[in-house]
């Protein structure tokens, strides 16, 4: 696969193709879905769940998400990687800016972090230093005691209106993508059209330029029940490559997420 970098989402933005991404977190598997032609990983913090077994993102550690980093860059050299920040790991501007220079030393194209206006100092201090910001609103699972557990967020118009202000706010701020988690495609869509950087959904309909989702619901191998909006793509496949192929095609042509995996 050709290397990937910013400007090729901006431009698969601009050209209104959608493009696929997936959450990885070791060599093999970002191995895998690189040579299927996944564009973008995202090295998540929901590794909590998937690789350590915990009920939430919480209890991941800058250092857990150094390591499977690196392991990712190494299967999937020419992918755009983005590396989450884990909780309480950009609690001030210091703390942020020397915890993603770990991060992008450890192979991430970007880093992610997750809220709204309280990172505004945070995410304008990294991009004066040339450093590639994804936000992440909507669910929000670092959030999690606080949204009282993994809840569709943005229902009520108040909410909506001021996930709206959020994605522009982090937009003028310095963002160069956008994760939008759980909320009505409505709402996702009218975010996707006020932004001039990439957007990617998960649970949030198919209007979003990129689509994300967990590699272990994507493959129906999560513990307990897969997320309504998640789709076991393994199960009608046959083999894991041929799931990647079909995730890919059905992001691509917009088949998925249909009306039953949106809200
Ligand atoms: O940690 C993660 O995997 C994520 C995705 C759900 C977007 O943030």
């Amino acid at each position: 696969m050709e290397y990937i970098a910013i400007s090729q989402l901006n431009d698969w933005k601009n050209k209104k193709i959608k493009f696929p991404a997936i959450t990885a977190y070791d060599f093999s598997f970002a191995k895998l879905f690189s040579n299927q032609g996944i564009p973008v990983i995202l090295i998540g913090d929901s590794l909590g769940m998937t690789i350590q077994g915990h009920t939430s993102t919480l209890s991941v550690k800058i250092k857990d998400i150094e390591y499977h980093t690196k392991a990712v860059r190494k299967g999937a050299p020419n992918t755009f990687l983005i590396s989450d920040l884990p909780f309480m790991s950009y609690y001030d501007t210091k703390t942020a800016l020397k915890n993603t220079a770990k991060i992008i030393r450890s192979g991430a194209n970007m880093i992610k972090l997750e809220g709204g206006k309280w990172l505004i100092e945070i995410i304008k201090e990294l991009s004066n230093r040339s450093i590639l910001v994804c936000g992440h609103i909507g669910l929000t699972p670092q959030y999690f005691h606080y949204l009282g557990g993994y809840k569709i967020q943005g229902k009520k118009q108040n909410d909506a209106n001021k996930l709206i202000d959020e994605a522009l706010l982090l937009e003028e701020s310095g963002i160069k993508v956008l994760v939008i988690e759980c909320v009505p495609e409505k709402l996702a869509e009218k975010i996707t059209k006020c932004l001039s950087i990439p957007v990617i959904g998960i649970g949030s309909g198919k209007n979003t330029d990129g689509q994300i989702l967990v590699m272990h619901d994507l493959l129906g191998i999560t513990e307990g029940k897969i997320p309504s909006f998640s789709k076991n793509f393994l199960s009608e496949s046959g083999s894991i490559q041929k799931a990647i192929q079909k995730y890919i095609h059905e992001v691509k042509t917009g088949i998925y997420p249909s009306p039953q995996y949106s809200f």
